[in-house]
């Protein structure tokens, strides 16, 4: 900044962080920090990986749930890939949680049930980019690595008046962030300006008027802070199209499939389907099938909508594809959100037949 200096700017934001650090159930507070208590690379790291594409408020459940049946990275290890894909379940981008898996696998097998203590160790673990291994390293290791998410870009933008859009500003914006970033505390910061980003530096109506860097945003002084960061216009998604298939047996067995691994909800437990290409497809199961409404759902690069058709069936009927999952064993809370909305609809009108 050209009137104060970088250690001078990320010391006021951590003043500010002192008095006003959001409380989460991952993360060491402030003055603990500063008492010498260290973070839980598993806790920071499983957190980091849930909050990618992820509200704050979504999170805090999953995270709980998550840490009190796999309390450390070798228990989540140890566990069955169904048992994490259904506790992911509801949280999006499946990607992610078939990562999770494989990276405590791999830091127990490669590196004795401890995360790498730097950014070049932890790139080298599945499913962690950039983006995490600079989070892990900066909050769990105290590593001066620049952590730059949504909430960051937004922040340099503005104090830095960047006016050209993203994403092709990330580059710019990074190395903004990269001047700023303090050799002392960088773990606080990194989570300091993620937590102004959230909370005064807001997309809409920022508060400036109680932030820590009013004095130097540029943005402000020139009054077009809620026009920052500017975004490239995003083509409109295309629409998508298919059948799905709910079968109840008359014991109450649920007809499931699990997907494979690969590709989108890969690994998720769901119904079986069509496609997605408008062709229909052949139902799993010879039965009288009854078609009752349409399921929609939006995923990052297109929406999607699925004709639901329902049926119920005799305790012998033999599936073409997939398996009866007994009501007993069968939790929709295991569901990908697409597959869960079919759900709520098939079971709703089958309570109702
Ligand atoms: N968003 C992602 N990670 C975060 C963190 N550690 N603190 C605040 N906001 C975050």
């Amino acid at each position: 900044m050209r009137d104060s200096t970088a250690s001078e700017m990320s010391g006021l934001l951590l003043d500010w962080y002192d008095r006003h650090a959001r409380v989460m159930p991952w993360r060491v507070p402030p003055d603990q920090k500063q008492a010498g208590v260290r973070p839980d690379p598993y806790r920071v790291w499983l957190s980091e990986v849930m909050l990618q594409q992820t509200t704050v408020a979504a999170v805090r459940e999953y995270f709980r749930r998550f840490t009190e049946r796999w309390p450390t990275v070798a228990d989540l290890a140890a566990a069955d890939d169904a048992a994490v894909m259904g506790e992911w379940a509801g949280l999006g981008y499946y990607a992610r949680a078939r990562n999770l898996l494989a990276c405590a696998r791999a830091v127990v097998r490669d590196h004795g049930g401890v995360f790498p203590a730097t950014r070049e160790g932890l790139l080298g673990l599945p499913g962690i980019g950039p983006y995490t291994a600079s989070a892990i390293a900066a909050i769990a290791y105290d590593e001066p690595a620049t952590v730059v998410d949504g909430n960051v870009e937004r922040v340099m933008a503005r104090l830095w008046l960047v006016e050209a859009p993203l994403p092709g500003a990330k580059a710019e914006l990074t190395r903004l962030a990269a001047l700023l970033t303090p050799e002392l505390r960088p773990g606080d910061y990194a989570q300091a300006v993620m937590d102004l980003g959230a909370t005064i530096c807001t997309p809409r109506n920022p508060a400036c008027g109680i932030c820590p860097w009013l004095a130097a945003c540029r943005a402000r002084a020139d009054g077009v802070q809620a026009t920052l960061p500017r975004k490239a216009e995003k083509a409109a998604k295309p629409v998508r199209q298919g059948v799905l298939w709910i079968a109840r047996r008359a014991d109450g067995a649920w007809l499931v499939e699990r997907r494979a691994e690969r590709g989108l909800l890969g690994g998720m437990l769901g119904f079986p389907g069509s496609d997605w290409d408008g062709a229909g497809g052949d139902a799993p199961l010879v039965a009288e099938w009854q078609e009752v409404g349409e399921v929609r759902h939006t995923f990052t690069h297109f929406h999607l909508i699925l004709r639901l058709q329902v049926t119920v069936c005799p305790p012998d009927a033999v599936p073409l594809r997939g398996e009866f999952l007994a009501q007993g064993a069968f939790r929709p809370s295991d569901l990908p959100t697409v597959m869960r909305k079919g759900f709520d609809l098939g079971s709703s009108v089958l309570a109702s037949l």
